[in-house]
């Protein structure tokens, strides 16, 4: 129903799509898969008109066709949910749904109309919110549906995902499943992009794998992970998780406590947190999304305030709620939402990677800008960054090369204790892996890491630690030998009252 042939896309110094031949049936959803930078989000902007390719063809039902605006894929009935969604937060769902093509009457908007259609159309995705709130009172899940539902009322027969499912919690993940499995069935094709590679026997039915910018295989969905990794890559990955747990325990259990947090609370979001991080130690935390683990790391790093306890790096007491006073004593904290936080988007690959480290390098006086540049290109290089060069602006990068900059750059930073908060959301296989590696080098070095991950094969492989929590308060915590994904989802969900802190071992409860 849908096929490209020899599409062709270059940018400055960027060959992003080299001759891709590409096929959707009505259907069927079609996973594109590929490292970073391998051209996937550039395939779909051709589809949906963002861009224009070089060269090549689009051919919709067996037609060759013009796809020169968003407009013009709507006619085509290709609607798309980008990486970054294209909702305008202050209107209401209901006009976002029907943006541009409200419901008139008498020359007015029908405002009762929009609102009752849009009802409908958020009842098909499971939207319980009204439709006239405001669309940046939603979260990522709700904003996702509501691209979804827009696209059901403009009678879709092709829809394209660009990592749908990056930010959402798994209840989310299965919901969007169930929709995608009905459009499905009314025959819509689906395009589906996920670095997940444990959704694809999930939900899809071919897969088509990206590498630098050609397609180097169609496979079915079913075909087993390593092969997968193998055709992305061109290589095989022996060991996902890196980490050497038991050496580590070994010489971690007599090392000083670099992070010690005792009794944090902050009323009604989380309390009786207490805790501690030792030089050489990756501890995870684990847990249900709502339970509170990144109000506590930002309150930790003085981002947030809270009303009672105190955090101590490395001896020395923290104010709480100064950030300044972190970056002092060499706490650094790479947060979930990254877009809006620490990326200079017009500044260069190199600028940004060196930022963090900058500012320390710059308290003695001389900035060593030559060896700012140098660590830059050996990092970029260790993440795998693709790019035109170092000065390439950030901006132009691919999702997931943006999430390696904001990572790199504190990793680069090397500070004493860092918390990483979803550090591997949207990166790619290869890269995490390297992530891991740097991870470990850093706390061989003798730096502590405190790490949230909502991807629990990576808290476990990687955590000499588990913190779980639930509902506001630490459930529990396991070494690496007791942490399995069963321990650590009992703890998670487990419903203990607040004030009862012996319940901790009182694990399964009929979960
Ligand atoms: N506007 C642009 N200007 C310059 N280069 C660009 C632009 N858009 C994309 N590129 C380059 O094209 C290549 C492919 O990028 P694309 O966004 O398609 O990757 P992707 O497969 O979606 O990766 P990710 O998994 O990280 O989202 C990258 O090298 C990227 O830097
Ligand atoms: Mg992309």
């Amino acid at each position: 129903m849908l096929r490209t042939e020899g599409i062709r896309k270059t940018f400055p110094g960027v060959v992003a799509l080299d001759g891709v031949d590409f096929d959707l049936r009505a259907g069927e959803v079609h996973v594109l898969l590929g490292e970073n930078g391998a051209g996937k989000s550039t395939l779909i902007k051709v589809l949906s008109g963002a861009y224009r390719a070089d060269a090549g063809r689009v051919l919709r039902e067996g037609q060759a066709v013009r796809i020169s605006d968003a407009e013009a894929a709507e006619k085509l009935g290709i609607a798309t949910i980008h990486q970054e969604f294209n909702l305008v937060p202050q209107l209401s769902i209901a006009e976002n749904i029907f943006l541009g093509r409200q419901p008139r009457r008498l020359g007015m908007v029908d405002r009762k109309k929009m609102e009752a259609d849009a009802k409908v159309l958020l009842e098909r995705v499971g939207v319980t919110a009204p439709p006239r709130t405001p669309v940046g009172k939603l979260g990522i899940a709700g904003r996702q549906m509501v691209e979804i539902a827009k696209a059901l009322s403009l009678r879709t027969r092709v829809l394209i995902m660009d990592e749908p499912t990056a930010v959402l919690t798994s209840e989310e993940v299965d919901r969007l499943f169930a929709i995608v499995r009905r459009l499905r069935c009314e025959g819509v094709g689906i395009v589906f992009i996920t670095h997940h590679l444990e959704e694809i026997p999930a939900i899809g039915d071919r897969v088509t794998v990206l590498r630098d910018g050609r397609s180097v295989g169609q496979v079915p969905a079913t075909t087993p992970q390593d092969e997968l990794v193998r055709l992305m890559v061109g290589r095989s990955i022996e060991q996902q998780y890196p980490r050497e747990t038991v050496k580590a325990e070994d010489a971690v259990a007599s090392a000083a406590p670099l992070l010690r947090v005792s009794g944090l609370r902050r009323q009604g979001v989380f309390e009786d947190i207490s805790f501690e991080v030792r030089a050489g130690e990756v501890v995870g935390i684990a847990g249900l999304v709502g339970a509170g683990r990144t109000e506590v790391v930002r309150a930790v790093f003085g981002a947030d305030a809270y009303d009672a306890g105190r955090v101590e790096v490395a001896g020395k007491r923290l104010p709480g709620g100064d950030v300044w006073a972190s970056h002092t004593v060499g706490l650094g904290l790479v947060p979930e939402d990254r877009k809006g936080q620490g990326l200079l988007p017009d500044a260069s690959v190199s600028d940004n990677l060196g930022l963090v480290s900058m500012r320390e390098a710059s308290k003695g006086g001389l900035v060593d800008r030559g060896g700012l540049r140098k660590d830059a290109a050996r990092i970029a290089d260790r993440l795998g960054v693709r790019m035109a060069g170092l000065d390439q602006h950030v901006r132009t990068l691919s999702g997931g090369n943006q999430q390696k900059v904001v990572i790199g750059k504190w990793l680069l930073a090397k500070s004493r204790v860092l918390i990483l908060d979803e550090p591997t959301r949207g990166i790619d296989v290869g890269a995490k892996v390297e992530i891991y590696q740097l991870i470990n080098e850093l706390t061989a070095s003798g730096h502590a890491v405190l790490m949230i991950s909502s991807d629990l094969p990576e808290v476990l492989g990687m955590s000499d630690r588990v913190l779980v929590m639930s509902q506001g308060r630490i459930a529990g915590e396991l070494t690496a030998r007791e942490a399995t994904q069963d321990a650590v989802m009992a703890l998670a969900v487990g419903t203990s009252a607040p004030g009862s802190t012996s319940e901790m071992e009182d694990s399964p409860r009929g979960h």
